[in-house]
């Protein structure tokens, strides 16, 4: 498939073709005949109120809107990138209700009512976080593209460990996670940079951690 007819494949067409199967195979043949495609191709509005940032937005969105696409389309909050778009990147990761999640793989109606942290809520060039400022100190970033997600996911991660959440590598299940780079590397390896930055990351995060124990 070329590059021209990958792009044609739009998310839109992408989620109608998968609800059209879903429908085929879950309902009898009378209703399927019913849902169409035609009828699944209109978009649906739908109003979203998302606390975004300690601050509540109503938005009149498009249902198949993901929650990336509403920060940064309709509200331009542009911290939150879009890498892949298929969630296996990390580049668009948010805080929602204190937990790490990729915004390219929900949908904003999903998050009505929820609380949303980005890049631009956690701090800002006159009163950095103290991850943004580990960041700089450790020279965790080269182009920057996958900052904002790395540090969205650290930022909460250390919360996971803070409440004794274990990892795939924890040495116990019932011990309180070590603070070593092999639990950091795992907990984090969802978060893909292609500048390699990675053992500065790991130096930030473990900085923030060892100062707030
Ligand atoms: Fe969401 Fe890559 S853009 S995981
Ligand atoms: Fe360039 Fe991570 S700093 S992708």
């Amino acid at each position: 498939m070329d590059d021209l007819h990958r792009k044609k494949i739009s998310r839109r067409t992408f989620l109608i073709v998968g609800a059209v199967t879903a429908t085929a195979i879950a309902l009898p043949p009378f209703i399927c005949a019913q849902a169409s495609a035609a009828n699944l191709a209109r978009p649906v509005q739908a109003k979203v109120s998302i606390q975004v940032n300690g601050e509540v937005h109503a938005m009149d969105l498009d249902t198949l809107t993901t929650l990336l696409d509403a920060l940064r389309e309709h509200l331009h909050l542009s911290g939150t990138k879009k890498g892949c778009d298929h969630g296996q990147c990390g580049a668009c990761t948010v805080i929602a209700d204190g937990r790490r999640i990729n915004s390219c793989l929900t949908l904003a109606v999903m998050h009505e009512g929820s609380s949303i942290t980005t890049i631009e809520g956690l701090g800002n060039p006159e009163k950095l976080h103290p991850m943004q400022a580990a960041f700089i100190k450790h020279d965790g970033y080269q182009c920057g593209y996958c900052t904002p997600g790395q540090i969205c996911s650290a930022v909460a991660m250390l919360e996971e460990i803070r409440q004794g959440i274990p990892s795939h590598v924890s040495a116990s299940l019932t011990e309180p996670p070590q603070l070593i780079a092999r639990e950091l590397q795992e907990r984090m390896s969802g978060n893909i940079c292609r500048c390699g930055a990675y053992s500065n990351i790991i130096e930030a995060i473990t900085d923030v951690a060892e100062a707030s124990a």
